[in-house]
Protein backbone atom coordinates (compact mmCIF):
# COMPACT_ATOMS: atom_id res chain seq x y z
CA UNK A 1 0.00 0.00 0.00
CA UNK A 2 1.26 3.80 -0.96
CA UNK A 3 0.27 6.78 0.14
CA UNK A 4 -0.60 9.11 -2.94
CA UNK A 5 -0.35 13.04 -3.34
CA UNK A 6 -1.37 14.08 -6.66
CA UNK A 7 -0.78 17.75 -7.22
CA UNK A 8 -3.34 19.30 -10.21
CA UNK A 9 -6.97 18.15 -9.89
CA UNK A 10 -7.81 18.85 -13.99
CA UNK A 11 -8.89 15.41 -15.93
CA UNK A 12 -5.89 13.83 -15.84
CA UNK A 13 -5.39 14.31 -11.86
CA UNK A 14 -8.66 13.79 -10.72
CA UNK A 15 -9.05 10.10 -13.07
CA UNK A 16 -5.46 8.93 -11.39
CA UNK A 17 -7.09 10.20 -8.07
CA UNK A 18 -9.91 8.19 -9.02
CA UNK A 19 -8.12 5.25 -10.20
CA UNK A 20 -5.17 4.95 -7.06
CA UNK A 21 -7.97 5.01 -4.59
CA UNK A 22 -9.95 2.82 -5.98
CA UNK A 23 -7.61 0.19 -5.22
CA UNK A 24 -8.32 0.20 -1.47
CA UNK A 25 -5.05 -0.50 0.14
CA UNK A 26 -3.90 3.23 -1.26
CA UNK A 27 -4.90 6.56 0.10
CA UNK A 28 -4.72 9.30 -2.08
CA UNK A 29 -5.14 13.49 -1.65
CA UNK A 30 -5.36 15.33 -4.36
CA UNK A 31 -4.52 18.94 -4.26
CA UNK A 32 -6.37 21.84 -6.46
CA UNK A 33 -4.22 25.68 -6.16
CA UNK A 34 -7.96 27.27 -6.30
CA UNK A 35 -9.29 27.26 -2.58
CA UNK A 36 -12.84 28.02 -3.76
CA UNK A 37 -12.45 24.78 -6.30
CA UNK A 38 -11.09 22.60 -3.87
CA UNK A 39 -14.06 23.13 -1.58
CA UNK A 40 -16.37 22.02 -4.21
CA UNK A 41 -14.54 19.08 -4.68
CA UNK A 42 -15.09 18.28 -1.38
CA UNK A 43 -18.30 19.22 -1.12
CA UNK A 44 -19.60 17.39 -4.47
CA UNK A 45 -16.87 14.29 -4.43
CA UNK A 46 -17.16 14.79 -8.15
CA UNK A 47 -15.40 16.98 -10.76
CA UNK A 48 -18.02 18.83 -12.07
CA UNK A 49 -15.59 20.95 -13.72
CA UNK A 50 -12.82 18.69 -15.48
CA UNK A 51 -14.02 15.02 -15.08
CA UNK A 52 -17.99 15.20 -14.63
CA UNK A 53 -19.41 11.72 -13.72
CA UNK A 54 -16.78 10.26 -11.56
CA UNK A 55 -17.66 9.61 -8.28
CA UNK A 56 -14.59 10.19 -5.18
CA UNK A 57 -13.79 7.14 -3.62
CA UNK A 58 -14.13 7.41 0.61
CA UNK A 59 -10.28 7.34 0.75
CA UNK A 60 -9.57 10.59 -1.80
CA UNK A 61 -9.02 13.83 0.19
CA UNK A 62 -8.69 16.76 -1.32
CA UNK A 63 -7.08 19.97 -0.09
CA UNK A 64 -5.80 23.65 -1.39
CA UNK A 65 -3.15 23.48 1.06
CA UNK A 66 0.04 22.54 -0.52
CA UNK A 67 2.04 20.99 2.71
CA UNK A 68 -0.77 19.07 3.82
CA UNK A 69 -1.23 17.41 0.53
CA UNK A 70 2.48 16.32 0.75
CA UNK A 71 2.79 15.14 4.07
CA UNK A 72 3.33 11.32 4.42
CA UNK A 73 3.49 11.16 0.96
CA UNK A 74 5.12 7.66 -0.06
CA UNK A 75 4.80 9.34 -4.03
CA UNK A 76 3.92 12.27 -5.57
CA UNK A 77 2.40 12.84 -8.97
CA UNK A 78 2.80 16.37 -11.12
CA UNK A 79 -0.31 16.35 -13.13
CA UNK A 80 -0.41 20.30 -13.84
CA UNK A 81 0.31 21.48 -17.24
CA UNK A 82 3.51 21.89 -18.22
CA UNK A 83 3.52 25.48 -18.76
CA UNK A 84 2.64 25.88 -15.28
CA UNK A 85 4.64 22.67 -13.67
CA UNK A 86 7.73 25.25 -12.92
CA UNK A 87 5.44 27.92 -10.40
CA UNK A 88 3.88 25.10 -8.72
CA UNK A 89 7.15 23.33 -7.88
CA UNK A 90 8.42 27.09 -6.86
CA UNK A 91 6.35 26.69 -4.12
CA UNK A 92 7.71 23.48 -2.71
CA UNK A 93 10.23 23.17 -0.62
CA UNK A 94 12.82 20.67 -1.29
CA UNK A 95 12.45 19.38 2.41
CA UNK A 96 8.86 18.19 2.10
CA UNK A 97 9.72 15.46 -0.88
CA UNK A 98 13.23 14.06 0.01
CA UNK A 99 13.41 10.72 -1.04
CA UNK A 100 10.09 10.79 -2.60
CA UNK A 101 9.02 9.09 -5.46
CA UNK A 102 8.02 11.98 -8.00
CA UNK A 103 6.03 11.01 -10.83
CA UNK A 104 5.20 13.09 -13.88
CA UNK A 105 2.63 12.61 -15.90
CA UNK A 106 1.98 15.84 -17.67
CA UNK A 107 2.74 15.97 -21.66
CA UNK A 108 4.33 18.63 -22.99
CA UNK A 109 7.75 21.18 -23.35
CA UNK A 110 8.34 23.73 -21.14
CA UNK A 111 8.11 27.07 -23.97
CA UNK A 112 11.39 29.24 -24.09
CA UNK A 113 13.31 26.92 -22.24
CA UNK A 114 12.54 23.63 -24.09
CA UNK A 115 12.64 21.53 -20.83
CA UNK A 116 11.34 18.52 -20.33
CA UNK A 117 9.17 17.51 -17.32
CA UNK A 118 11.95 15.99 -15.69
CA UNK A 119 14.29 18.49 -16.45
CA UNK A 120 12.32 21.04 -15.23
CA UNK A 121 11.90 19.65 -11.61
CA UNK A 122 16.00 19.09 -11.75
CA UNK A 123 16.54 22.81 -12.73
CA UNK A 124 13.89 24.10 -10.02
CA UNK A 125 14.65 21.33 -7.20
CA UNK A 126 18.03 19.88 -7.80
CA UNK A 127 19.93 16.30 -8.83
CA UNK A 128 18.49 14.13 -6.07
CA UNK A 129 14.53 15.38 -6.96
CA UNK A 130 15.45 14.69 -10.25
CA UNK A 131 17.14 11.01 -9.54
CA UNK A 132 13.70 10.18 -7.80
CA UNK A 133 11.39 11.62 -11.01
CA UNK A 134 9.68 8.99 -12.95
CA UNK A 135 7.73 9.79 -16.24
CA UNK A 136 4.24 8.17 -16.82
CA UNK A 137 2.86 8.43 -20.41
CA UNK A 138 0.79 6.38 -23.02
CA UNK A 139 -2.66 6.13 -24.46
CA UNK A 140 -4.84 7.72 -21.54
CA UNK A 141 -7.31 9.61 -21.77
CA UNK A 142 -8.90 11.13 -17.96
CA UNK A 143 -12.37 10.18 -19.50
CA UNK A 144 -11.92 6.73 -20.43
CA UNK A 145 -9.87 5.74 -17.27
CA UNK A 146 -12.17 7.23 -14.81
CA UNK A 147 -14.76 4.70 -16.69
CA UNK A 148 -12.31 1.51 -16.28
CA UNK A 149 -11.72 1.14 -19.93
CA UNK A 150 -8.78 -1.15 -19.90
CA UNK A 151 -5.78 1.20 -20.42
CA UNK A 152 -1.68 1.02 -20.70
CA UNK A 153 0.98 3.04 -19.58
CA UNK A 154 4.54 3.10 -19.59
CA UNK A 155 6.50 4.32 -16.63
CA UNK A 156 10.39 5.24 -17.21
CA UNK A 157 13.32 6.19 -15.69
CA UNK A 158 16.95 4.90 -15.35
CA UNK A 159 16.98 2.94 -11.70
CA UNK A 160 14.80 0.54 -12.71
CA UNK A 161 14.15 -1.11 -9.33
CA UNK A 162 11.85 2.55 -8.86
CA UNK A 163 9.96 1.66 -11.74
CA UNK A 164 9.26 -1.74 -10.63
CA UNK A 165 8.16 -0.17 -7.53
CA UNK A 166 5.74 2.28 -9.43
CA UNK A 167 4.85 -0.32 -11.71
CA UNK A 168 3.51 -2.39 -8.83
CA UNK A 169 1.86 0.64 -6.81
CA UNK A 170 -0.30 1.50 -9.93
CA UNK A 171 -1.56 -1.50 -12.22
CA UNK A 172 -4.56 -2.86 -11.57
CA UNK A 173 -7.08 -5.02 -13.57
CA UNK A 174 -8.11 -2.28 -15.92
CA UNK A 175 -4.73 -0.39 -15.42
CA UNK A 176 -1.54 -1.63 -16.55
CA UNK A 177 1.85 -0.42 -16.25
CA UNK A 178 4.84 -1.38 -18.68
CA UNK A 179 8.70 -0.45 -17.09
CA UNK A 180 11.18 1.96 -19.42
CA UNK A 181 14.25 3.26 -18.37
CA UNK A 182 13.94 5.89 -21.15
CA UNK A 183 12.71 8.67 -19.49
CA UNK A 184 13.71 10.86 -22.20
CA UNK A 185 11.86 9.32 -25.17
CA UNK A 186 8.67 8.13 -23.02
CA UNK A 187 8.64 12.25 -22.05
CA UNK A 188 9.44 13.08 -25.53
CA UNK A 189 6.78 10.64 -26.78
CA UNK A 190 4.63 12.06 -24.67
CA UNK A 191 4.79 15.84 -26.02
CA UNK A 192 5.54 15.45 -29.38
CA UNK A 193 2.45 13.33 -30.27
CA UNK A 194 0.05 16.64 -29.78
CA UNK A 195 1.41 18.40 -32.66
CA UNK A 196 0.77 15.37 -34.87
CA UNK A 197 -2.95 15.23 -33.26
CA UNK A 198 -2.81 19.20 -34.11
CA UNK A 199 -2.03 18.53 -37.56
CA UNK A 200 -4.48 15.36 -37.79
CA UNK A 201 -7.27 17.73 -36.26
CA UNK A 202 -6.59 20.08 -39.00
CA UNK A 203 -6.94 17.82 -41.81
CA UNK A 204 -10.29 16.54 -40.18
CA UNK A 205 -11.59 19.68 -40.37
CA UNK A 206 -10.50 20.65 -43.89
CA UNK A 207 -12.40 17.08 -44.64
CA UNK A 208 -10.12 14.87 -45.76
CA UNK A 209 -10.31 11.34 -45.03
CA UNK A 210 -8.60 8.23 -43.48
CA UNK A 211 -6.12 8.10 -46.52
CA UNK A 212 -4.46 11.71 -44.79
CA UNK A 213 -4.73 10.57 -41.30
CA UNK A 214 -3.31 7.52 -41.93
CA UNK A 215 -0.15 9.04 -43.88
CA UNK A 216 -0.45 11.90 -41.33
CA UNK A 217 -0.17 9.48 -38.15
CA UNK A 218 2.69 7.69 -40.35
CA UNK A 219 5.00 10.18 -41.74
CA UNK A 220 4.35 12.19 -38.20
CA UNK A 221 5.78 9.33 -36.39
CA UNK A 222 9.00 9.52 -38.37
CA UNK A 223 9.48 13.11 -37.25
CA UNK A 224 8.69 12.39 -33.59
CA UNK A 225 11.50 9.60 -34.08
CA UNK A 226 14.08 11.53 -35.94
CA UNK A 227 14.04 14.92 -33.09
CA UNK A 228 13.27 12.43 -30.28
CA UNK A 229 16.61 10.34 -31.21
CA UNK A 230 18.16 13.44 -31.86
CA UNK A 231 17.42 14.46 -28.58
CA UNK A 232 18.52 11.31 -26.79
CA UNK A 233 15.26 9.26 -26.68
CA UNK A 234 15.79 5.41 -27.92
CA UNK A 235 14.27 4.66 -31.23
CA UNK A 236 12.23 1.88 -30.56
CA UNK A 237 10.05 3.84 -27.18
CA UNK A 238 8.64 5.65 -30.39
CA UNK A 239 7.29 2.39 -31.31
CA UNK A 240 6.13 1.68 -28.37
CA UNK A 241 3.11 2.75 -26.12
CA UNK A 242 4.04 6.07 -25.15
CA UNK A 243 5.12 6.52 -29.14
CA UNK A 244 2.87 4.87 -31.60
CA UNK A 245 0.32 4.19 -28.81
CA UNK A 246 -0.39 7.30 -27.65
CA UNK A 247 -0.04 9.36 -30.80
CA UNK A 248 -3.01 6.94 -32.61
CA UNK A 249 -5.68 7.10 -29.63
CA UNK A 250 -4.66 11.08 -29.55
CA UNK A 251 -5.05 11.51 -33.75
CA UNK A 252 -8.05 9.08 -33.73
CA UNK A 253 -10.02 10.19 -30.14
CA UNK A 254 -12.95 12.59 -29.64
CA UNK A 255 -11.66 13.39 -26.35
CA UNK A 256 -8.09 14.79 -27.65
CA UNK A 257 -8.07 18.46 -27.20
CA UNK A 258 -5.42 18.75 -29.66
CA UNK A 259 -7.09 17.14 -32.59
CA UNK A 260 -10.16 19.46 -31.38
CA UNK A 261 -8.39 22.09 -32.04
CA UNK A 262 -6.68 21.32 -35.15
CA UNK A 263 -10.01 20.47 -36.32
CA UNK A 264 -11.14 23.79 -35.43
CA UNK A 265 -8.66 25.55 -37.64
CA UNK A 266 -8.64 23.29 -40.27
CA UNK A 267 -12.59 24.51 -40.34
CA UNK A 268 -11.29 28.26 -40.49
CA UNK A 269 -11.38 29.42 -36.92
CA UNK A 270 -8.62 31.57 -35.54
CA UNK A 271 -6.40 29.83 -32.54
CA UNK A 272 -7.32 32.56 -30.33
CA UNK A 273 -10.59 32.25 -30.52
CA UNK A 274 -10.44 28.81 -30.36
CA UNK A 275 -8.87 28.74 -27.12
CA UNK A 276 -10.35 31.74 -25.55
CA UNK A 277 -13.45 29.13 -25.37
CA UNK A 278 -11.32 26.64 -23.79
CA UNK A 279 -11.48 25.99 -20.28
CA UNK A 280 -9.30 22.91 -19.90
CA UNK A 281 -4.99 22.85 -21.46
CA UNK A 282 -4.18 21.69 -25.09
CA UNK A 283 -0.96 21.22 -23.97
CA UNK A 284 0.68 20.81 -28.05
CA UNK A 285 0.19 24.67 -29.15
CA UNK A 286 3.07 25.24 -26.50
CA UNK A 287 4.98 22.02 -27.74
CA UNK A 288 4.68 23.16 -31.57
CA UNK A 289 6.71 26.19 -30.78
CA UNK A 290 8.92 24.13 -28.39
CA UNK A 291 9.61 20.96 -30.89
CA UNK A 292 9.64 23.50 -34.04
CA UNK A 293 13.03 25.30 -32.54
CA UNK A 294 14.58 22.35 -31.50
CA UNK A 295 14.29 20.66 -34.82
CA UNK A 296 15.86 24.16 -36.13
CA UNK A 297 18.51 24.31 -33.38
CA UNK A 298 19.46 20.50 -33.87
CA UNK A 299 18.83 21.25 -38.23
CA UNK A 300 16.39 18.01 -38.04
CA UNK A 301 14.22 18.08 -40.99
CA UNK A 302 10.54 17.79 -39.57
CA UNK A 303 7.86 18.95 -42.84
CA UNK A 304 4.47 18.60 -40.78
CA UNK A 305 5.87 20.02 -37.38
CA UNK A 306 7.02 22.98 -39.36
CA UNK A 307 3.46 23.49 -41.25
CA UNK A 308 1.71 22.86 -38.03
CA UNK A 309 4.23 25.55 -36.70
CA UNK A 310 3.00 28.25 -39.79
CA UNK A 311 -0.78 27.58 -39.20
CA UNK A 312 -0.48 28.26 -35.90
CA UNK A 313 1.60 31.01 -35.67
CA UNK A 314 2.52 32.66 -38.94
CA UNK A 315 -0.87 32.25 -40.35
CA UNK A 316 -0.60 29.59 -43.03
CA UNK A 317 -3.47 28.99 -45.04
CA UNK A 318 -3.92 25.24 -44.14
CA UNK A 319 -5.26 23.95 -47.14
CA UNK A 320 -1.60 25.43 -48.24
CA UNK A 321 -0.01 24.06 -46.22
CA UNK A 322 -1.31 20.57 -47.17
CA UNK A 323 -0.08 21.22 -50.93
CA UNK A 324 2.81 22.10 -49.95
CA UNK A 325 3.71 19.08 -47.96
CA UNK A 326 2.19 17.21 -50.81
CA UNK A 327 3.95 18.30 -53.40
CA UNK A 328 7.90 18.55 -51.51
CA UNK A 329 10.63 16.98 -53.55
CA UNK A 330 10.03 12.99 -53.73
CA UNK A 331 11.85 11.15 -51.48
CA UNK A 332 12.66 7.69 -50.17
CA UNK A 333 10.46 5.94 -47.59
CA UNK A 334 13.02 5.41 -44.71
CA UNK A 335 12.44 3.15 -41.86
CA UNK A 336 11.91 4.53 -38.73
N1 LIG B 1 -6.80 14.77 -19.83
C1 LIG B 1 -6.19 13.65 -20.17
O1 LIG B 1 -6.83 12.69 -20.59
C2 LIG B 1 -4.70 13.51 -20.03
C3 LIG B 1 -4.14 12.25 -20.14
C4 LIG B 1 -2.77 12.10 -20.01
C5 LIG B 1 -1.98 13.22 -19.77
N2 LIG B 1 -2.56 14.44 -19.65
C6 LIG B 1 -1.68 15.57 -19.37
O2 LIG B 1 -1.85 15.95 -18.01
C7 LIG B 1 -1.62 17.36 -17.87
C8 LIG B 1 -2.81 17.99 -17.20
O3 LIG B 1 -3.88 17.85 -18.10
P1 LIG B 1 -5.39 17.83 -17.67
O4 LIG B 1 -6.11 17.20 -18.78
O5 LIG B 1 -5.59 17.29 -16.31
O6 LIG B 1 -5.68 19.42 -17.68
P2 LIG B 1 -7.03 20.18 -17.33
O7 LIG B 1 -7.10 21.32 -18.25
O8 LIG B 1 -8.15 19.23 -17.27
O9 LIG B 1 -6.75 20.71 -15.84
C9 LIG B 1 -5.68 21.53 -15.54
C10 LIG B 1 -5.50 21.59 -14.03
O10 LIG B 1 -4.37 22.44 -13.75
C11 LIG B 1 -4.76 23.36 -12.75
N3 LIG B 1 -4.00 24.59 -12.89
C12 LIG B 1 -4.10 25.52 -13.87
N4 LIG B 1 -3.24 26.53 -13.62
C13 LIG B 1 -2.59 26.21 -12.47
C14 LIG B 1 -1.60 26.87 -11.69
N5 LIG B 1 -1.08 28.03 -12.07
N6 LIG B 1 -1.14 26.24 -10.58
C15 LIG B 1 -1.64 25.06 -10.21
N7 LIG B 1 -2.59 24.39 -10.90
C16 LIG B 1 -3.05 24.98 -12.01
C17 LIG B 1 -6.26 23.58 -12.98
O11 LIG B 1 -6.87 24.06 -11.79
C18 LIG B 1 -6.69 22.17 -13.28
O12 LIG B 1 -6.89 21.48 -12.08
C19 LIG B 1 -1.36 17.88 -19.29
O13 LIG B 1 0.01 17.96 -19.51
C20 LIG B 1 -1.97 16.82 -20.18
O14 LIG B 1 -1.35 16.76 -21.46
C21 LIG B 1 -3.90 14.61 -19.76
Amino acid sequence: MAHFSILGAGSWGTALGIMLAEQEEHTVRLWEFRPDAADTLSKERVNNEFLPGAAFPDNLEITSDLHHALTDADAILFVVPAQVLRSVLEQINPEWIQGKMLIGAAKGIEKNTHLRMSEVVKDVLGDECFANFLALSGPSHAEEVAKHIPTTVVIANPNIQLVEKAQKWFSCPVFRVYASQDIVGVELCGSLKNIIALATGICDGLGFGDNTRGALMTRGLHEMTRLGVALGGKRETFAGLSGMGDMITTCTSKHSRNRFVGEQLGLGRSLDEILEEMTMVAEGVATTRAGYELAQNLNVELPIVEKVHEILFEGMDAKQAVTELMTRSLKVEQHL
